[in-house]
């Protein structure tokens, strides 16, 4: 029971029972139930309700969840207030956000695609992954991530039915910010296929593909076959899609390979390598890029040296990246 409600013990003032009285009797009501209404006065302007919102939240008991709802509720109210909203775009707002969750499920997150193209994600990637200097940059982790990748040696193919795609040999270090190799660090890697389609975006399949992990070696060495990633749209098909189409903004995504990095007693990180020649760099959907995470994808086009040592025919690409973790918080 709040501290404000009335119990029998609540002492009213005469005129203020009367009213009370009067009016449960006319309603067929407890009168405990009504007091607060009659005898205290009510706000009745938009920063009346704000302050009276805010005052309920007073006695959360876990601070941190007090400032986050308080917080909440002023930038909210600031943000109806601001823009003037109608009743009727209340409305739609609700049910887009109701679309969105409807959008959903395990194969599908058009709450973390709607995060990332309101640039939430980004902002709280920032705040949460303050890097020293020289370490890998974080960036969003996106919609796409699926458990169960399968652990493939040095040098697995994580395409192995991609036949379009130009076979890509992505190589590299996993290393402490002082230079010195990390063995045993697991690299989680995804990507779209070469059609810019995810695994999870095709429909009658639940099969894995462009998914793999892999161990970096002894001197922080790993290898991953794969394809060039390309540019791709995220999915449009549901409210993000729309929201973006009335906004005159493009869904699309610069290429890019998906990376959590980790190993024992470092802060691991979620990432992308980006190719540094795509036309999307700029405009990115979801503002994931950042400069340090630029990769350069180089084409072969004739039997050389790589194509010996990695055992692929021309044309291919490779890439490198080296990925320098921070030390865990003790
Ligand atoms: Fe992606």
């Amino acid at each position: 029971m709040s501290p404000n409600h009335p119990t029998k013990n609540t002492k009213y003032t005469k005129s203020a029972k009367k009213i009370w009285l009067e009016w449960t009797r006319s309603h067929g009501m407890e009168a405990a139930h009504t007091m607060t209404m009659i005898t205290k006065p009510r706000g009745t302007t938009e920063d009346d309700i704000t302050a009276e919102v805010l005052r309920r939240f007073d006695a959360t008991a876990q601070p941190r969840l007090r400032d986050i709802m308080q917080s909440l509720v002023r930038h909210l109210h600031a943000f109806v207030k601001d823009v003037e909203l109608t009743e009727g775009e209340w409305m739609t707002a609700i049910q887009f956000l109701t679309k969105t969750g409807h959008m959903c499920d395990d194969k599908r997150q058009e709450f973390i695609l709607l995060s990332d193209t309101l640039g939430v994600s980004m902002v709280v990637d920032l705040i949460n992954h303050r890097k020293p200097e020289g370490a890998t940059e974080s960036t969003v982790f996106g919609p796409f991530h699926r458990d169960g990748a399968p652990e493939l040696p040095a040098g697995g193919n994580i395409a192995p039915r991609d036949k379009k795609g130009v076979p890509t040999i992505v190589s590299g270090r996993v290393l402490t910010l002082d230079g010195g190799p990390i063995a045993g660090a697991w690299l989680d890697v995804w990507q779209a296929d070469s059609s810019g389609l995810y695994d999870s975006q095709y429909t009658g399949t639940d099969e894995l593909h462009l998914r793999g992990r892999f161990r970096s070696d002894e001197d922080g060495r790993f290898l991953i076959r794969t394809v060039r990633p390309v540019y791709y749209a995220i999915p449009t098909d549901g409210p993000v899609g729309r929201m973006l189409s009335a906004t005159n903004r493009h869904p699309w995504r610069p290429a890019h390979i998906h990376f959590v990095v980790s190993a024992e007693g470092c802060e691991p990180v979620t990432t992308h390598i980006f190719d540094d020649a795509d036309p999307y760099l700029e405009s990115d959907t979801v503002f994931a890029v950042k400069n340090s995470l630029m990769c350069t994808f180089v084409r072969h086009d004739s039997r050389d040296e790589d194509a010996a040592r990695f055992g692929v025919e021309p044309p291919f690409c490779t890439a490198r990246f080296d990925f320098v973790l921070k030390p865990a918080l003790r």
